[in-house]
């Protein structure tokens, strides 16, 4: 069931999500070559506490941390560590969900850590691109996968580079994860048209490779990594529906 939002509801999540996005762009500037991802945990989970809000990650299923860290060939839910060290020309994404006062709000984006390839540039550029082109066209009475998965599988192609299928965005904002599912490549499942009130994420998992797969850790119970040891990025923001077309609430 889509839980179309209230005008306070809305006004929430507003609030939340631009803490969100106000906790990523600060995390962004401890990211260097030598940082352990336990310290950029660490970082956020303070941020987030001192600014009178919750890590929605932490406890969520058993999930051990406050935020999300990628790197390289882990398209997503990487848990932080102290034995992940970054270093020069890694990629790491970082994803933040906060809950301020009940509501929910989550982006993430993906860095290059000191000179990265040229490949590994491209891909982070494209997969940006691809999640802006999708929420661009978002627009009240047209179908949600028209908007998103069709646009960023179609974008991608020319690139070589395909997204993830196992994984998508979802509704938030009075839950962390709510309906719809959203797909990020072209598909008639999960038929759903826009209406004004409705807040999801648009948050791309983009291969650099032809092949789609992921592998789920099962002894971490977390970490999704390619299955081809591909690069992967991500980009997410958390969106509203409004009369007119869209507002993106991560934004700064
Ligand atoms: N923030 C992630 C998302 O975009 C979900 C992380 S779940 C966690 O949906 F438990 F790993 F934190
Ligand atoms: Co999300
Ligand atoms: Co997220």
């Amino acid at each position: 069931m889509i839980i179309i939002k209230s005008q306070k509801q809305i006004e929430g999540i507003r609030e939340s999500s631009k803490l969100a996005a106000q906790t990523l762009e600060y995390v962004s500037k401890f990211i260097k070559p030598g940082v352990n991802t336990e310290e950029l945990n660490s970082v956020v989970h303070k941020y987030i506490v001192d600014h009178g809000a919750i890590p929605a990650p932490l406890n969520y299923n058993k999930f051990p941390k406050s935020i999300c860290t990628s790197i390289n060939n882990v398209v997503c839910h990487g848990i932080p560590s102290i034995h992940d060290i970054l270093k020069e020309g890694d990629i790491i994404n970082i994803d933040i969900t906060t809950i301020l006062n009940g509501c929910f709000g989550d982006t993430s984006a993906t860095y290059p850590v000191g000179k990265i390839s040229s490949e590994a540039n491209q891909l982070i550029d494209k997969t940006q691109q691809s999640m802006m082109l999708a929420i661009n066209s978002l627009k009240p009475g047209l179908k949600l996968n028209n908007c998103v998965g069709k646009n960023i599988e179609n974008y991608l192609r020319p690139f070589g580079f395909v997204p993830v299928r196992d994984l998508g965005g979802h509704g938030v904002g009075v839950k962390f994860h709510e309906d719809p599912f959203v797909y990020h490549f072209a598909t008639k499942q999960g038929d759903v048209t826009l209406k004004p009130g409705m807040t999801f994420t648009v948050e791309p998992m983009i291969n650099a490779s032809q092949n789609w797969h992921v592998t789920f850790d099962k002894s971490d119970g977390w970490t999704v990594r390619t299955q081809d040891g591909s690069l992967s990025a991500q980009f997410e923001h958390t969106v509203l529906i409004t009369n007119t077309g869209y507002e993106i609430l991560t934004q700064l």
